[in-house]
């Protein structure tokens, strides 16, 4: 298949969910091990997302590349089974979307059928426009996502909470590992949000350091040994095992991951 986000292959990943190969990237969209699986480890479990669904009014969550929808899907899941009033406005960013006709033939397990993703995300791909675009999926959310690159993306409407932090890897990916990006992301977000990523790169970690975040490792999802966590206050990283900040600046600053992160 091919569109805005060149050749694209429909994979399978071993938790019955499928994933997307992107040809232009070279890189799958998510672990082959279990996209669905990843996906609420990585973002919604780890960081506490689950926990504030349970008990916030109202959060505020940024996704750095849309792609399947996955983590869309799981949000209107995770809100549809709490019992909580929590409202969720969700905000994305995609430079090259997926087609329609693909979207629909994405599958996540048979937990989701009920909701009908392939629908859904036939109906958001269908109608996106260049720009900013906006769709009431629920009651409880709602999603803002800009068709465009994160470069010219403008600052939410509302602070974030949470960061659900999904380029493909900063070998591949790297305008959007840079220090500039998350000094921008830290812009658009409260003092306790917290950001979370798959990634375990110590580029990409000294990137976060150098734009302004305080960076901690976690065990990462289906046998990988660490991925990423950060915050702006370094009390929301309680119980995660910090990396050295500083000295990730220093070498930073000394161009030590100029190809990595360029
Ligand atoms: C790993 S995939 C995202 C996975 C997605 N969160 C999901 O669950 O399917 C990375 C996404 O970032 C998008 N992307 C890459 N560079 C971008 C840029 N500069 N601005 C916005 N989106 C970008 C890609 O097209 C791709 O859809």
């Amino acid at each position: 298949m091919e569109n805005e986000s060149g050749k694209i292959e429909i994979r399978p990943t071993k938790d019955g969910s499928t994933t997307l190969y992107s040809e232009r990237f070279s890189q799958l969209y998510h672990n082959p091990n279990g996209a669905v699986a990843e996906s609420r480890y990585v973002f919604f479990e780890t960081p506490g997302v689950t926990e504030a669904i349970k008990t916030d009014d109202e959060i505020t969550v940024f996704e750095m590349g849309f792609g399947t929808g996955l983590n869309l899907i799981l949000m209107n899941d995770y809100l549809k089974r709490s019992e909580g009033n929590c409202r969720v406005n969700f905000f994305s960013v995609e430079l090259y979307p997926i087609g329609p006709e693909t979207a629909a033939e994405l599958t996540f397990g048979e937990e989701f059928q009920s909701q009908r993703p392939a629908k859904l995300l036939r109906d958001i791909f269908d109608n996106l426009n260049p720009g900013m675009n906006r769709f009431e999926i629920s009651e409880k959310l709602t999603l803002e996502l800009f068709f465009g690159s994160f470069n010219d993306l403008p600052s939410p409407g509302k602070k974030t909470d949470y960061i659900f932090h999904d380029p493909f890897s900063p070998e591949v990916n790297s305008e959007l590992w840079s220090a500039d990006v998350f000094k921008k992301l830290a812009g658009f977000s409260k003092p306790e949000v917290v950001l979370s990523t798959y990634c375990a790169a110590t580029s990409a970690r000294a990137a976060m350091a150098a734009g302004g975040w305080k960076v901690a490792k976690s065990r990462g999802p289906l046998g990988k040994r660490e991925m990423t966590i950060a915050a702006l206050d370094e009390q929301k990283l309680k119980g995660f095992k910090r990396v050295n900040e500083q000295r990730l600046i220093e070498r930073y600053r000394a161009g030590e991951f100029l190809q990595a992160t360029f």
